[in-house]
């Protein structure tokens, strides 16, 4: 298991956003956390990263290698995230400063994370820019000068920069159109494909769920209702919450718009 969560509980003063939140995680996996708006995805996969509000108390354990990543220092934690721990957002657009070209951004962010030669930084931002499907040209243009599409996809070229083990991808195709999103998805898949890391995809879109996902846990109001194995649970779900949910969701019996139909993987 590359990430083990015992017992994660989030609290804000008296409220319990999520409780008692068991889930283990396996190498190379892609694991999908699926459920409805505010049940906790989120907050979930901020703590793992400690990228929590501060508001937010965090208790239980989260053993991510065997460490529990709870007892690490920020200092400790800076070194995980990006290098081991990436996260790919939603809200994409947040993460660029406007009157900073993007290569400055990919150059940065190697900087910050140790890798001191000008020349490898500038092979590195260029060969994640091509492997996202951008032009070199894209290198010195500021963030307001691309599209929705393309900045999403030098997201993930700055997340996979430095070869993380866990991806953390929320919701990254909801501000896409179903091809651009469905490309994002692909090029996460290649690179799972390329490096075995492993991927924890929230989603609300279940054709991705049984597009991509290994495994799955289902979240209702903090709480993990039902998880196992995307065929058990898409073919005989247990929780009644995961029966509705599965029976509302399109697509997902016949008639799955082409290149929507389950990858192989193995
Ligand atoms: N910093 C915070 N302080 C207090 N409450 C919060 C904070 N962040 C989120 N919440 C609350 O915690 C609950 C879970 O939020 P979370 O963002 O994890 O939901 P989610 O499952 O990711 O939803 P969505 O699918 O809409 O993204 C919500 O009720 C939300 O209002
Ligand atoms: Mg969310």
């Amino acid at each position: 298991m590359i990430l083990s969560l015992e017992q994660l509980t989030i609290t804000n003063k008296e409220t319990r956003l999520v409780d008692h939140v068991s889930l283990s995680i396996k190498d190379g996996e892609w694991f999908a956390l699926v459920g409805q708006s505010g049940s906790g995805k989120s907050l979930l996969s901020h703590s793992i990263g400690q990228i929590s509000s501060p508001n937010l108390k965090v208790n239980g354990k989260i053993l991510f290698k065997g460490k529990d990543l709870l007892t690490f220092t920020q200092k400790e934690m800076r070194r995980i995230r990006g290098k081991e721990i990436a996260y790919i957002f939603q809200d994409y657009q947040s993460s660029f400063t406007p009157f900073r070209t993007i290569g400055q951004h990919l150059d940065e962010y190697q900087k910050a994370h140790g890798i001191l030669d000008k020349k490898e930084r500038l092979q590195n931002s260029i060969h994640s820019l091509h492997f996202v499907g951008l032009e070199d040209a894209l290198y010195n243009r500021y963030p307001f000068q691309l599209s929705g599409g393309q900045l999403q996809r030098v997201s993930i070229a700055s997340a996979l920069l430095l070869s993380p083990d866990l991806i953390i991808a929320d919701e990254i195709t909801t501000a896409l159109d179903s091809v651009s999103g469905h490309h994002v998805l692909e090029l996460l898949a290649s690179k799972q494909k390329e490096t075995g890391c492993t991927i924890l995809f929230i989603t609300h879109d279940w054709r991705h769920v049984r597009r991509y996902a290994d495994r799955l846990a289902i979240m209702k109001d903090g709480n993990i209702v039902e998880k196992g194995s995307k065929h058990r649970i898409l073919d005989h779900p247990s929780h009644q919450y995961t029966k509705e949910l599965i029976s509302a969701a399109p697509f997902l019996g016949k008639g799955l718009p082409s290149g929507l139909e389950e990858r192989q993987t193995k």
